[in-house]
């Protein structure tokens, strides 16, 4: 493992390349034997020595056009094979150990299924080989398995011919037609429920469908397959895109390091994305689940057909596929809830990342461990980029440009700036300096200051742009935002600027400052901007309570609307952290009362309006957080709103029937709405019953979860006793048990390191399962704000201690979870220093991963950075 960063300006095209591989594989828990036979072409002339990627894996023979080979030598986690002709076919054999690879990158044995995880790096762990995304293959492979236990055996593309060995093992060979890189290279083989459908696409031709699934979950499956069509008929409607192989193939399994992955023809799911019914999953559940399939399929072209040239270029397939999957969850379900959804990940992460020593653009330029490179930033920040060119061109400019892209380089690997210069052929628009989202990382911030004449009756607003130096880049340009703007005044009326610089509600803020102006104005007008989030950043616009309430009823723009609750609830915990909660006076409580019963038949809007900023978003608009100082005043306020708002809350409750399960977007709007009514109810003693009746009757996971989670901020014995029944109930159940160690790992509470130790213990609990880790020590560094933070360091210590020995099983999931502890920079001096602390135990750890390396080092070193 190397602790030496790769740059992207040192980006060399391969030497050789491989054109077409076959491999035979004979499935052993602990040496399974892989011979590769790989044909390989030279490339350029530079260098003699062909150079392969390989780790944790025991090298066999080299064979090179059928004679042995002995010429070579392995350093560094790379084969080098001399004296080499031209062009040459080369077999090598080598074993790898599936059973004790508890890393889940390569080849692994997940509670007794074979399975494979390829990105970024893990081809190499199966064979040596040139394991980079611009070295495009065709790959034939042969997998050997034990008849009984592994009936099912599965790779990429279409099953060509199988068979029975005389030792009770037996065969299939799978072929996959289109040349790809080696990390879309998968392998399963396992017992599997199978769920069966077909799909026909827009020109005709049927496509199988299957998803495979433990046995005894198949009823579970049904919603997934749904899903997969769905996704598969919105591409074609919208992008023109058809599938393009005769099967497609889904397999859930337990250990799973990520969300799913979208290997050629044979997607590899983390069971919590693909199973759920009414009794086990929440709404948010399904809607997850549709989300991470829909992702999965749209890969197959932007992401598989058109690959990476190179791990920095990431951005270009997941930003684009997240874009892209958010759009699908958007038309399926309802456009504001997937906006607000998607803005507090931005917000409560994006941000707090660019503001981290992780900082770093959608396009990193330096790199240790690429597994730390699936961020927020590559991911969410990149689709909020993709989401701009979709702004700016216009739905058919944005097609336009997409079709260009697939013209230009379907079966190629390919860059980020190719992506723009493709999409730069559908506009008029100069995208050159708007490529600088690409390079430029941080969080920008668009202040609006207004000044209004009253003599003159006129009005200027100036907006003007700044991102503050980044841990990995001091200097910072303007940026082209596209940025709606909307002008009202205290009446409700709609202003437009003497200029016309505002155009179907959108400026374009391309410099450091952009001044509008407004005549026969006879009142301050009060500007409203970025309105759905035309940009991804922060904004300053002092605004008062009563403006505040002014553009909740009057402004165009529903996420506006939402964005200005947001605003006032945090400048109300601003008041009750500078001990001045009086300054939230009557006419405020009277506006909330307004909002409420004015909105009381508009579930979708009201059940996002209810939820208080968490305290991961308030720490974005503040810093030096003293968090105990935070968080009670944010709890205090929620004291106050559930006090003085409790009879149009009760209101609400009440005029929000539980009527029989149905996945709708109209259900799950009332749910939503209802289950977040009945947390702030939670908090009056005369409500506990209320809480104890939805949990005994609700006929679905989302209703038993909303009472656990208004349980948890309510009475402490409410609480214990309805967990324990939740327990009793699904204790067999890991997936639904996952809800239940989060809740209990989140809860505040004197005595919680002794409870995390005790969920440690619960028989279901491993650490060797991702997603059991995540639910326990996740939730607990991510959610439990006082535990994590208590100021006697206990939590930050309890999370390296476990950090320590997660490193030697997970090191991809450990350095996940040490991303809080990473960024001590937002908190007051006396945390950082605990913080520091544990930061500096962890780096001593003797052979600690590059992962926790790359991530707790650059978090150390940026304290230095920022001392001087
Ligand atoms: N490409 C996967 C996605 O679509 C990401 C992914 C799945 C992944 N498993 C991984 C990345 C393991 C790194 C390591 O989101
Ligand atoms: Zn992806």
């Amino acid at each position: 493992m190397s602790m030496q960063a790769k740059k992207r300006a040192d980006y060399q095209p391969p030497v050789f390349t491989i054109t077409d591989v076959k491999m035979d594989v004979r499935l052993h828990p602990t040496t399974t034997r892989v011979e590769t036979t790989s044909q390989v072409k030279r490339l350029a002339s530079e260098g003699n020595a062909l150079a392969l990627d390989g780790d944790k894996i025991q090298l066999d023979s080299v064979v090179i056009n059928d004679q042995p080979h002995s010429d070579y030598q392995v350093v560094d986690g790379q084969l080098l094979i001399s004296n080499v002709p031209e062009q040459f076919t080369l077999t090598i054999v080598n074993t790898i150990d599936p059973q004790n690879n508890r890393a889940l990158e390569g080849l692994y044995l997940s509670a007794g299924t074979y399975c494979t995880q390829c990105e970024a790096e893990g081809f190499r762990r199966i064979t040596y080989y040139l394991d980079r995304p611009d070295v495009l293959a065709t790959f034939e492979v042969t997998l050997h398995g034990d008849k009984q236990q592994y009936p099912t055996l599965l790779a990429n593309g279409n099953p060509i011919a199988r068979g029975d060995n005389d030792d009770g093992t037996h065969w299939v060979t799978w072929q996959d037609p289109h040349p790809k890189p080696s990390y879309l290279f998968a392998m399963v083989a396992g017992d599997f429920d199978l769920l069966e459908d077909t799909y026909t696409t827009s020109s005709g031709k049927p496509v199988k469908l299957e998803l495979y699934v433990d046995k005894g979950k198949r009823e579970r499956g049904h919603f997934a397959l749904a899903s997969l069509k769905r996704a598969m008929k919105w591409d074609e409607d919208t992008f023109g895109l058809e599938y393009d192989l005769d099967i497609y193939m889904i397999v859930a399994v337990d250990f799973f390091n990520m969300g799913a992955m979208e290997n050629k023809g044979l997607n590899v799911f983390n069971s919590k994305f693909v199973l759920a019914d009414q009794d086990s999953a929440t709404d948010e559940d399904f809607f997850n689940v549709e989300s991470v399939i829909a992702h999965e399929y749209f890969h197959n072209w932007t992401g598989n057909r058109v690959t990476c040239r190179d791990w920095f270029q990431l951005s270009l397939k997941e930003g684009l596929t997240v874009f892209r999957d958010q759009q699908f969850s958007a038309d399926m379900t309802s456009p504001l809830s997937n906006r607000i959804k998607h803005v507090r990940v931005m917000r409560e992460h994006q941000f707090a990342e660019d503001a981290s020593a992780m900082s770093h653009p959608i396009r990193p330029e330096e790199v240790i461990e690429m597994n730390n490179f699936y961020t927020v930033t590559v991911y969410d920040k990149g689709a909020e980029v993709i989401r701009m060119f979709h702004t700016l061109l216009g739905p058919q400019g944005f097609r336009k440009g997409m079709d260009e892209y697939f013209r230009r380089h379907d079966g190629q690997a390919v860059t980020c700036d190719d992506f723009v210069a493709a999409m730069q052929t559908a506009t008029d628009l100069d995208l050159s300096h708007f490529a600088l989202w690409y390079s430029q990382s941080g969080t920008p911030v668009i202040t609006v200051s207004s000044v209004f004449d009253d003599s003159t009756g006129k009005m200027t607003v100036t907006l003007s742009q700044r991102t503050a130096p980044t841990a990995d880049q001091r200097t910072k340009a303007a940026l082209f935002m596209p940025v709606t703007f909307d002008c009202i005044d205290s009446q409700g009326n709609h202003y437009s600027d003497d200029d016309g610089l505002v155009k179907d509600g959108m400026v374009i803020l391309d410099k450091s400052e952009l001044t509008l102006t407004f005549s026969d104005v006879e009142e301050p007008l009060i500007p409203v901007i970025l309105g759905n989030f035309s940009a991804p950043a922060k904004v300053h616009n002092d605004l008062n309570a009563a403006q505040l309430l002014n553009v909740f009823q009057y402004a165009h723009d529903s996420f506006n609307r939402w964005d200005a609750l947001q605003s006032l609830y945090s400048w109300c915990i601003n008041c009750y952290e500078q001990g001045t909660p009086e300054a939230v006076d009557d006419t405020i409580w009277q506006g909330l009362e307004a909002v409420l019963t004015g909105e009381a038949d508009n579930h979708e809007l009201l059940g996002e309006c209810l939820v208080i900023p968490s305290f991961e978003t308030l720490c974005q608009t503040r810093s030096q957080v003293d968090v105990a100082a935070l968080n009670s005043a944010r709890d205090a306020f929620c004291q106050a709103f559930s006090v003085r708002l409790a009879e149009p809350l009760k209101a609400i409750f009440n005029s929000i029937s539980t009527s029989a399960y149905t996945y709708s977007q109209q259900a799950v709007n009332a749910r939503r709405c209802r289950n977040q009514v009945l947390v702030h109810l939670a908090r009056l003693d005369d409500q506990q019953g209320a809480i104890k009746t939805q949990f005994a009757q609700a006929d679905n996971m989302t209703d038993t979860l909303g009472a656990l989670k208004a349980a948890q901020a309510g009475q402490r014995q409410v609480f214990e006793t309805l967990m324990e029944e939740f327990e009793q109930r699904w204790n067999q159940d890991p997936l639904v048990l996952d809800k239940w160690f989060g809740l209990h790992a989140t809860t505040e509470r004197d005595d919680i390191l002794s409870q995390l130790t005790l969920l440690q213990q619960h028989p279901q609990f491993t650490i060797g399962n991702p997603n059991r880790v995540r639910a326990v020590v996740g939730s607990f560094a991510f959610f439990n704000t006082a535990g994590f933070h208590n100021l006697d360091g206990s939590g930050y210590k309890f999370v390296t201690d476990y950090l320590m020995e997660l490193d030697k099983v997970n090191p991809q999931v450990a350095a996940r979870i040490v991303t809080p502890l990473t960024q001590w920079h937002n908190f007051s001096p006396a945390h950082q220093q605990l913080m520091k602390t544990q930061l500096n135990r962890l780096l001593g750890v003797k052979e600690l991963s590059s992962d926790l390396f790359e991530k707790v080092s650059k978090s150390l070193a940026y304290q230095s950075n920022s001392e001087q």
